[in-house]
């Protein structure tokens, strides 16, 4: 379990709203004509005129030549930021000097505006000495509870990705989920190590058996017996060396981010339970280290899977489709209402699609669509690939029920996304995201580094679309 805070609170980038301080006004110049009408003098808005430049914001000055507001553009980026003028806002924290801010824009989506504030201050300190520059803080809005519980979400899943292996293996993943389930009333059961093989978690066993470090399914249930079902199932290899089939060193450095599909999970876990969201939850997390030792599991070995099928190991990289077969599998038996994996399942994913838009798998065409449109709406999108059955025969093997890896190097992503549901039969409906789980360049929703992909698309599309509203 980490030994102190994981990174400085949401406390440290907001202050409460009535708060005694001053602050400064942000006005967000959403549209071109905005500085006609702006409650500027006209002194500040020749200042603006003059001063705008190609940066994202300017900070403006009152006549005693201290600022007295800050202006801040949309600006030019493509993609979710033209549609979601509030995202701008992400890239504030850190430009602005610190002090107190507040927005000021009576027809601003606040709780978008207030996230993307939030997301934009997130900075990760854990290992960094001493207590950091003072920051900007931004006044929270009126009604800033979701949008903070939303930023709880995300900056624990940030957390978990940036917290290096040594410091968050499958133990630690598994104390994370109970420290969650504590909070929200949720309960967490574990089986772990050899237990995994008398409870028929073959799969599981096999990939984690070489670490030191015990594998696990961690099972986290909350919520009334009789909601819909929703079961969240996330990779949670905690570091992927390739196993025997190791990889070179520069796919190796980043691995310690290849459980950021069990943080997405955890993530959006809380920001369902924060809400109060009226469903029963679910979240199944396959924790392991897929690690070198002579126990290891080879290329070559014929697997049981907890269904049944035999997996012939066409490469023992491919190790978190392996592990969440069996979660999978599990979280099938109880046939839920919906069913979702996530996972930095496949390299191919970004070969595809780069890091920041990840696979949609999905058979039910309206669910798709939805998610997409819930991505857009709120900045963290989604793109649709296809479960393109013609491609399941490249899938088998000559001595086994299949293999667990394709047999060309074509169409990776969508060939692991159908080797995910072979173990799907029951559930109403299946989604399977391919995240990256990393920003590898500052952006204005967050730093380089650990993101949980796809938890606020997801949460998103649930208030709307599927649980109905908190109670
Ligand atoms: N964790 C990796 C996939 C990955 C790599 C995700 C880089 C994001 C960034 C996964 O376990 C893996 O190694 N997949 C292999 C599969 C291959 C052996 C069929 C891959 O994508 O190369
Ligand atoms: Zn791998
Ligand atoms: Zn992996």
């Amino acid at each position: 379990m980490p030994t102190r805070a994981t990174s400085f609170g949401l406390k440290s980038v907001f202050a409460p709203g009535d708060t005694a301080e001053r602050s400064l006004p942000i006005w967000l110049a959403r549209q071109p004509t905005w500085l006609r009408d702006a409650p500027l003098s006209a002194a500040q808005k020749a200042w603006v005129e003059r001063a705008r430049g190609s940066g994202r914001h300017l900070l403006v000055p009152g006549v005693d030549g201290q600022p007295a507001g800050v202006v801040a553009w949309p600006g030019d980026e493509r993609g979710a930021s033209r549609d979601q003028p509030e995202l701008a806002i992400g890239h504030l924290p850190g430009l602005l000097p610190a002090g107190l801010y507040h927005l000021e824009d009576p027809g601003l989506n606040w709780e978008l505006a207030t996230v993307a504030w939030g997301l934009g201050a997130y900075r990760f300190r854990r290992y960094k000495s001493g207590n950091g520059e003072e920051v900007a803080r931004l006044r929270q809005p009126p009604a800033a509870g979701r949008a903070l519980s939303i930023l709880e979400g995300v900056w624990l899943g940030r957390d978990l990705i940036n917290t290096p292996a040594s410091d968050l293996g499958p133990q630690e993943l598994e104390a994370a989920a109970r420290a969650l389930a504590g909070r929200h009333g949720a309960e967490v059961t574990s089986i772990v190590g050899e237990d995994l093989l008398a409870a028929n978690f073959p799969l599981i066993h096999a990939v984690g058996r070489a670490s030191t470090r015990p594998p696990r399914l961690i099972d986290l249930s909350w919520g009334a017996a009789s909601g819909k079902r929703l079961t969240l199932v996330g990779k949670g290899i905690c570091f992927d060396t390739g196993g025997l089939d190791i990889k070179p060193a520069s796919a190796m450095l980043l691995m310690k981010k290849d459980m950021a599909g069990a943080a997405a999970a955890l993530c959006l876990g809380h920001m369902i339970m924060a809400a109060g969201l009226k469903l029963r939850l679910r979240i199944l997390i396959a924790a392991a280290e897929n690690s070198i030792a002579g126990n290891a599991f080879r290329p070559g070995d014929i697997l049981h899977s907890r269904l049944g099928k035999t997996i012939e190991i066409g490469n023992t990289d491919a190790e978190g489709r392996l592990v969440l077969a069996d979660a999978l599998a599990l979280a099938d038996e109880e046939a839920p209402e919906l069913l979702a994996s996530f996972a930095t399942l496949t390299g191919a994913a970004r070969v595809a699609l780069g890091p920041d838009l990840p696979p949609l798998y999905c058979d039910d065409d309206e669910l798709a669509a939805a998610f997409a449109a819930a991505g857009l709406r709120v900045g963290d999108p989604v793109w649709r690939l296809p479960f393109w059955s013609g491609y399941e025969a490249s899938l088998d093997s000559p001595v086994a029920d299949l293999s667990n890896v394709s047999d060309g190097p074509f169409a990776g992503s969508v060939t692991a996304a159908l080797f995910l549901r072979r173990f799907v039969n029951r559930s109403r409906r299946f989604a399977h995201f391919d995240i990256f789980g990393w920003r590898p360049a500052p952006r204005s929703l967050g730093p380089k580094g650990g993101e949980p992909q796809v938890a606020r698309a997801f949460f998103e599309l649930l208030r709307h679309d599927f649980a109905g509203q908190p109670s």
